[in-house]
C-alpha cells in the first residue's frame, strides 16, 4: 500500500468536516477511479466503522453499486456478537442486477454469516400497482423494518452516469439538464446547492428521514465523484460519516 500522510489527510478530514457538518469523514489515499485497491481500502475503512457503531438490536439498511459491493467483499462472520439483519434501503430503482440493492444486501448478509430480507418491489409501476403492493404482506414487513434500521450504509453517484446506468428515459433526462442535476444518492438527484431536483418514485427509506438514523455511512470516491459528493453533502444530515478517497478530495476542493 501507499503511506499515508498523516498530517496531510487528518486536516483535510477536519476540514471537509466541518465544511459540511459530518458527524466523521475518513479519506483513504488514492483515487478509486484510477486503482482497483483504493476502493478496496473504502471497503475495509467503511467495515471499521460499521463495527464501531454497531449496537443493540442492529438492522442495517444499504443501496446498490459497486462501491457497496466493495464494501460487502470485506466482511467478514463476527461483525458483532447482537442481532444483525441486513435490508435493502429502498425498492428497486432501476439498475442492472448485479449493482442492485438487493443483490448487495443478499452478499452482505451471506459474508458477514447473518440474515438479510430482499424487497420485491418492481420498478417504474403504476401509482395503482405501486399501492397495492404495498399492501402485500410480504412487502409491508420488509418495509417495517426498514423502517427500524439504526444504520444506513449508501454510495454517492455522478448524476447523469447514474441516469444512464439506470436507462433513464429521455423526458426525465431532459429534465435533469435543465435543473442541472450534479450528484445522486438513493435514487434521489442533487444540484450543486444540494436541492433534490428529481426523484425516483419506489417504497422504503425516503430522504427526510436519514436525519433520524443513527449511524447514516456515505461511501464513495474517485476524482469523477468530487462535484457529486459536494451537491450531496450540502444537504446530508449531521449523523453522516463520510468515507471518502483523495481523489474525489481533491476535486472537491478545487471546485471551490
Ligand atoms: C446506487 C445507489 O446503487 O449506487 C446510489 O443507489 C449510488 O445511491 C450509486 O449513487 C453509486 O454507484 P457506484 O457504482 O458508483 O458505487
Amino acid at each position: 500500500g501507499m503511506m499515508r500522510e498523516f498530517s496531510g489527510i487528518n486536516v483535510m478530514e477536519e476540514e471537509i468536516r466541518q465544511r459540511f457538518t459530518l458527524r466523521k469523514v475518513v479519506i483513504v489515499p488514492g483515487d478509486s477511479d484510477e486503482s482497483p485497491w483504493v476502493k478496496e481500502e473504502l471497503g475495509r475503512a467503511t467495515v471499521l466503522r460499521m463495527k464501531e457503531y454497531l449496537a443493540g438490536n442492529n438492522i442495517i439498511a444499504v443501496t446498490g453499486g459497486t462501491t457497496m459491493s466493495a464494501i460487502a467483499d470485506q466482511l467478514t462472520p463476527g461483525l458483532t456478537s447482537d442481532p444483525l439483519l441486513f435490508v435493502p434501503a429502498r425498492g428497486g430503482i432501476g439498475e442492472d442486477v448485479r449493482n442492485q440493492a438487493n443483490t448487495i444486501c443478499a452478499r452482505m448478509a451471506e459474508r458477514a454469516g447473518v440474515s438479510h430480507r430482499v424487497l420485491y418491489m418492481p420498478d417504474q409501476v403504476s401509482e395503482e400497482v405501486y399501492a397495492s403492493f404495498v399492501k402485500e404482506p410480504s412487502i409491508n414487513e420488509v418495509l417495517s423494518l426498514i423502517q427500524h434500521a439504526n444504520m444506513v450504509i449508501h454510495g454517492i453517484g455522478d448524476a447523469f452516469t447514474m441516469a444512464k446506468r439506470r436507462n433513464t428515459n429521455e423526458q426525465d433526462l431532459e429534465k435533469l439538464q435543465e435543473e442541472k442535476a450534479v450528484g445522486e444518492a438513493f435514487g434521489y438527484y442533487f444540484n450543486e446547492v444540494g436541492e433534490v431536483v428529481h426523484k425516483v418514485l419506489t417504497v422504503g427509506l425516503q430522504l427526510d428521514q436519514l436525519a433520524t438514523i443513527p449511524n447514516v455511512i456515505a461511501v464513495a470516491g474517485g476524482a469523477s465523484k468530487g462535484k457529486a459528493i459536494a451537491a450531496y453533502l450540502q444537504s446530508a444530515p449531521p449523523n453522516t460519516t463520510l468515507i471518502t478517497d483523495e481523489g474525489a478530495m481533491n476535486t472537491l476542493l478545487k471546485g471551490n
